[in-house]
């Protein structure tokens, strides 16, 4: 990700000069690997769009995650001012802003607002003792009632109590518990302020009410002043202050609306704000997503049930925790001579990578790749999990390895869509989504290995987009409307019968190499714990 990179907009070739008639809102996506910054217009268009990267997630241990809350404000600062800039707009231009950013991570404050350790981020697995001891605190049955789902070592609350167990003093110290996203807000606005998209990912929020649930709250014996107040995901709750707007360029008092987690809003930013409709979004995770209008469950707990960014609409989504992060993996241990010709060509390392899998046949000619490199949500639950190459032989090349990693995503995307299938969640048409969804090879192996049309739209904006059409919802009169206003279909990828044959056949092998390696994943987990313990 580059600073100042003009997105490919897709809507027209116009960008309009600066009018102070014009109004123009602003999105802000905290990812994994960077922030971006996404500014609109009242059509709907992007008139600039600018990024900053994060520093590299920290791993103190094989499945831990960490981050600095204080590098996302700094990326999100030079996000913000680039995309101004970019715009050729001032402060005063933008009418108001959306946030979305990774959900679940744990971001503790102290009474002085300041971070007390690293956040600890969504795919960090190292709390299963957590939320074991919070599920039978609760109850399974009941936990699910209020939140609408399993605890999960991925959600916030087993990583809350890990520092509660492993790090008391912090523990002590916390005053405030914010999520990444609204941590920047804090910064912006100088508000603790929050939204039922991504407080549902913390396992605190009575999902099915739409508020923070005092009964899990006296569970775990925390305080309510700890949290954020929750809004809806359209509401300005909040106002940019002074000091942020002269490090940004925004003008202070500017509205700021809850926004949403990073899928909700990629929800949005798609337009799934109806049944029917789903979208299978590739960045760091990866995740299949879809409109529901009441909260509907999967009995296994697979798949999430979430608050949508819209007012009284829920969602589902299916998490593959490897999609994006696999590519990336092989790019930062494998991939220098593609880093390397990407900067004297100025491309795009990903873009080399994935011509390279392009020379190889589908099926990878029998290399099957699990991307379970940080253990696996949908649809195992194992944060034990391990990534496997299975089926190497002398003959195969790096390119064979490549395009496994991308058909080992997708057949992970097709186990959530199975599990759709089964809770009777209807699947027109998917809509592909972030960047592997830019991808014209990753999206045809997705069709092929969903034997499924997949389509794009003109927005490729995701999850800054939809906080951008948050922001600009009460103009547009709703969020469906700005929906329906501003997005729509432009390619189709459709099936092959001949390849969808073959990937039906590797993915019955994919399915049961992980039921035949779970003991196996098991003991390796114990081993390493065995390993730390003896220092
Ligand atoms: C969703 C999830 C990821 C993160 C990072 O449940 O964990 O999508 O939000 O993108």
């Amino acid at each position: 990700m580059q600073a100042n990179q003009i997105s490919d907009c897709g809507f027209g070739t116009t960008i309009p000069n600066r009018s102070s008639e014009m109004r123009h809102w602003l999105g802000l996506d905290i990812g994994t690997t960077g922030s971006r910054a996404v500014i609109i217009d009242e059509s709907g268009a992007v008139r600039a769009a600018a990024s900053a990267e994060h520093a590299p997630m920290s791993q103190p241990q094989p499945t831990w995650a960490e981050q600095d809350p204080e590098d996302w404000w700094r990326a999100a600062q030079e996000a913000i001012r680039a995309a101004i800039t970019q715009g050729n707009l001032k402060g005063e231009d933008i009418a108001g802003v959306g946030l979305s950013g990774q959900m679940h991570g744990a971001v503790l404050l102290d009474e002085a607002h300041q971070v007390i350790r690293p956040a600890i981020i969504w795919c960090d697995q190292r709390s299963q003792a957590q939320s074991d001891w919070f599920t039978n605190r609760m109850g399974a049955a009941r936990l699910k009632e209020i939140t609408c789902n399993p605890a999960l070592t991925g959600f916030t609350v087993p990583k809350l109590l890990w520092v509660r167990d492993r790090e008391p003093d912090n523990y002590r110290r916390m005053r405030t518990l914010l999520l990444p996203k609204d941590y920047v807000r804090f910064r912006l606005t100088g508000e603790f302020a929050t939204e039922v998209s991504d407080a549902s990912g913390t396992l605190l929020l009575d999902v099915p009410r739409r508020e923070w649930s005092s009964e899990i709250l006296q569970a775990l014996e925390l305080d309510r002043s700890v949290l954020p107040l929750v809004g809806e995901s359209e509401e300005p709750t909040t106002r940019i202050q002074t000091l942020a707007a002269t490090a940004t360029g925004l003008r202070a008092g500017t509205p700021v609306v809850g926004g949403g987690g990073d899928q909700a809003a990629a929800g949005v930013g798609n337009g799934i704000v109806e049944s029917g409709i789903l979208s299978s979004t590739i960045g760091s995770s990866g995740v299949l997503f879809a409109h529901t209008d009441e909260p509907h469950m999967d009995p296994g707990g697979r798949v999430h049930t979430f608050c949508h960014a819209v007012r009284n609409r829920w969602h589902v989504m299916a998490v593959t925790q490897g999609a994006g992060l696999s590519l990336r993996w092989f790019r930062d241990n494998f991939g220098a001579p593609e880093i390397e010709e990407a900067r004297r060509a100025g491309k795009d390392p990903y873009e080399l990578l994935v011509a390279e899998a392009e020379r190889v046949p589908p099926g990878s000619e029998g290399l099957l790749y699990l991307p379970y490199l940080m253990g696996e949500r949908t649809p195992h639950l194992d944060p034990n999990a391990r990534g496997v190459f299975f089926g190497l032989t002398a003959r195969h090349t790096r390119a064979h390895v490549i395009r496994a990693i991308l058909e080992g995503v997708a057949f992970s995307l097709r186990d959530g869509l199975e599990i759709f299938k089964a809770m009777g969640v209807a699947s027109q048409q998917i809509r592909a989504s972030g960047g592997g969804g830019r991808s014209p090879l990753w999206r045809q192996i997705q069709a092929d290995v969903f034997q499924r049309e997949m389509v794009t739209i003109n927005a490729t904006e995701g999850s800054a987009y939809g906080a951008a059409l948050l922001a600009a919802s009460g103009w547009f009169g709703s969020v469906e409307e700005a929906c329906r206003v501003c997005i729509r279909v432009t390619e189709q990828s459709n099936p092959d019968p001949a390849r969808s044959r073959l990937y039906q056949e590797f993915y019955g092998i994919y399915r049961d190499l992980y039921l035949r390696l779970r003991e196996t994943f098991q003991l390796v987990a114990q081993i390493g714990l065995t390993a730390d313990k003896a220092g």
